[in-house]
């Protein structure tokens, strides 16, 4: 039978407490608690209780002392695979019983795919599996579903708003993996503030990471996340959960990257890779065909780079072009994929440090493929292209290159050189122009080692070395 009892939350940070407090013990607000009925369902055995603020999702971790430290089960937080082998790669193994996902990323990459994946393969498995669907109706969602392949039965739906009504079915379906999409659009009545807002979305995550732990079910929350990070939601949810995933991408392009930046269950730093298709996300095994399937080799201004992402080598390819400026007095910087702060360095390094860049010219780089590239690794791969670009000589099509530029044009080590290495000489690349430091190691791969990025134009682009 269900109880209900009688909880106190905060309407300022949407803590809950279980005595009523004219100032909230969590925030410090005065007179922001406001009383609450809740079911406690019967599937709780007595542990159930809402913790007030932080703490984390992973199973039942409310001991009643302190014990030694030997003695704690290990076991109960094992990963349990999903059956989509790519997500379970990242996640080292699958979803763990009562943890709390946080899945990222900006509209349109593929979050809302990626959890029906899961859905539909965890569910394929014979265990119930339930989206809470926020955002699209029933109608919709499974528009969407029936591209991806059959449905299985034991696949519900729940099609609102209503953070009660999604606690509700979980409960009355005993989900054994349950979904929010999203986190922004699903509210609790008994907090006055706006779905969306940070109240709100807290409040939202707490309810979902209790019932988890509670249930001993996993819970993926998806959250949108703007380009520069800026929607205040999901980022202040990243220390509640206890996974937080990122989906990445442009969503003009196919490839898709999914990695782990926080995981309380095992490593971070996989990188998984899929392509949106006709037919949902696949594993791309081979994600060269889309990175660098179309490269014109012999073209001007094109650079591969050994980029690292997390724990895997990807080679890129950095494009650049340069025009005279349509205004000279203010030539125009344009960056896709790389920042635009770093290009703008680079280009004046380059002028001031090489014969081979003048000013006046409109510049763009890019990174091909909608990747993007943070590491300053590609600084020296950028700034062949960008040499390349403006003397016309092709960069040869066997040639990668990574390596940190200095502003007073020296080239520094990176880290992972072997890694970077390794990936340009399986793919078949012969030659790598690499900082000084580099040690030997691949007989295939010919290394050009060099201390600036003047002897780096030169010794690929034929530039003439500029005088010291
Ligand atoms: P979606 O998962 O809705 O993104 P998000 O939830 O992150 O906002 O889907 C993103 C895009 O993917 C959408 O434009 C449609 C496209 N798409 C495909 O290309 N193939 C498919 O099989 C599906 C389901 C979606
Ligand atoms: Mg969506």
């Amino acid at each position: 039978m269900a109880r209900s009892r009688v909880v106190h939350r905060c309407s300022s940070c949407a803590a809950v407490s279980v005595r009523w407090a004219g100032r909230c013990p969590a925030c410090g607000d005065w007179n922001t608690l406001v009383a609450r009925t809740e079911s406690a369902d019967a599937g709780e055995a007595g542990t159930g209780r809402r913790g007030a603020g932080g703490g984390g999702a992973g199973g039942g971790w409310r001991a009643a002392g302190p014990l030694p430290l030997a003695e704690v089960d290990a076991a109960g937080s094992q990963p349990r695979p999903t059956g989509l082998v790519e997500f379970d790669r990242v996640l080292a193994g699958g979803l763990v019983a009562g943890s709390v996902v946080l899945l990222g990323g900006e509209p349109g990459v593929g979050k809302s795919t990626l959890s029906l994946q899961v859905l539909r393969s965890v569910a394929a498995h014979g265990r119930r599996a339930l989206l809470v669907s926020a955002e699209e109706s029933p109608h919709q969602v499974r528009l969407r579903a029936q591209r991806l392949g059959p449905l299985p039965a034991s696949l519900l739906v729940l099609a609102g708003t209503d953070l009660d009504a999604a606690l509700e079915a979980v409960a009355a379906t005993d989900a054994q993996l349950v979904v929010v999409d999203s986190v922004q659009t699903i509210a609790d009545r008994s907090v006055g503030a706006p779905a969306g807002s940070l109240t709100q979305v807290r409040a939202c995550a707490e309810a979902f990471v209790e019932v988890a732990k509670r249930r001993r079910v996993p819970v993926v929350l998806v959250g949108h996340v703007t380009k520069d990070g800026a929607l205040a939601g999901p980022r202040t949810l990243e220390h509640l959960v206890d996974t937080v995933l990122t989906v990445e991408g442009d969503r003009h392009y196919a490839l898709r990257l999914l990695r782990a930046v926080k995981h309380r269950f095992g490593p971070t730093g996989e990188l998984g890779l899929f392509e949106m298709g006709e037919a949902g996300l696949t594993a791309v095994a081979d994600p060269y065909r889309l990175l660098l399937g179309d490269r014109r080799p012999g073209a001007a201004g094109s650079v591969v780079l050994p980029a690292v992402e997390g724990q895997r080598a990807l080679l890129v390819e950095l494009q650049a072009l340069v025009a005279p400026a349509v205004f000279p007095a203010q030539p125009r910087r344009s960056a896709q994929g790389v920042e635009g702060g770093r290009l703008a360095q680079l280009l004046a390094v380059l002028q001031r440090r090489t014969s081979a860049v003048p000013g006046g010219l409109d510049v763009f780089a890019s990174v091909v493929g909608g990747l993007r590239v943070a590491e300053p690794a590609a600084d020296l791969a950028l700034a062949l292209a960008l040499a390349s670009a403006v003397t016309g000589v092709p960069v040869p099509p066997d040639v990668v290159a990574f390596g940190e530029v200095g502003l007073g044009g020296e080239v520094r080590q990176v880290p992972h050189a072997p890694r970077r290495l390794a990936e340009a000489a399986r793919v078949g690349f012969r030659r790598a122009v690499v900082p000084g430091a580099v040690p030997e190691g691949f007989p295939d791969l010919h290394l050009v080692r060099v201390r600036t990025v003047d002897e780096a134009l030169h010794l690929t682009l034929d530039v003439p070395r500029r005088a010291a």
